[in-house]
């Protein structure tokens, strides 16, 4: 199984979804099976580290972001993974419309396919510190429904 998150810059959101659920598999056991990516769709930051707020707030809840760089999603992203994970809108929006007609990936909002009570990650980049602990609050929260709904489709 490979999954992919998606967010605007692919250096706040997406790559915290990143370190969280690579984390939360590795807990489960389950680190083997599951390939975890992220990607913006924009390409300002490409290769780039995470933003410094985003590895912070991170690192003191254990997640280490440091080794991810930055990338764009592509076309060929739809062949390659099986769950692409948009954290808004309008990355769900520019998603489907970069989403080749017969791709084998999965295309939904992150927070909406759990239920969670807001559908969007708020982009946190022109927040204070605050906004990064949101981001964390919902991604943690989602990611763990992910582990369950991923262990019953290996
Ligand atoms: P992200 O946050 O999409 O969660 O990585 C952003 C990062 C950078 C920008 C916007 C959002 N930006 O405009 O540069």
């Amino acid at each position: 199984m490979r999954v992919l998150f998606v967010c605007l810059g692919n250096i706040c959101r997406s790559p915290t979804a990143e370190g969280v659920l690579r984390h939360k598999l590795r807990e489960a056991g389950l680190a083997t099976q599951v390939e975890v990516a992220s990607a913006g769709t924009g390409d300002w930051h490409v290769g780039k580290a995470p933003d410094r707020r985003s590895q912070a707030a991170a690192k003191l809840r254990g997640y280490d972001l440091s080794a991810q760089r930055a990338r764009q999603v592509s076309r060929a992203d739809f062949a390659t993974y099986d769950l692409i994970l948009a954290m808004d809108n309008s990355n769900l929006r520019n998603l489907k419309a970069l989403q080749p007609p017969k791709g084998k990936a999965e295309l939904d909002l992150f927070l909406r396919r759990y239920q969670s009570p807001i559908d969007e990650v708020p982009d946190p980049y022109y927040d204070g510190d605050q906004g990064f602990e949101q981001v964390l609050d919902l991604i943690e929260r989602a990611s763990d429904l992910l582990v369950i709904e991923l262990k019953g489709r290996l």
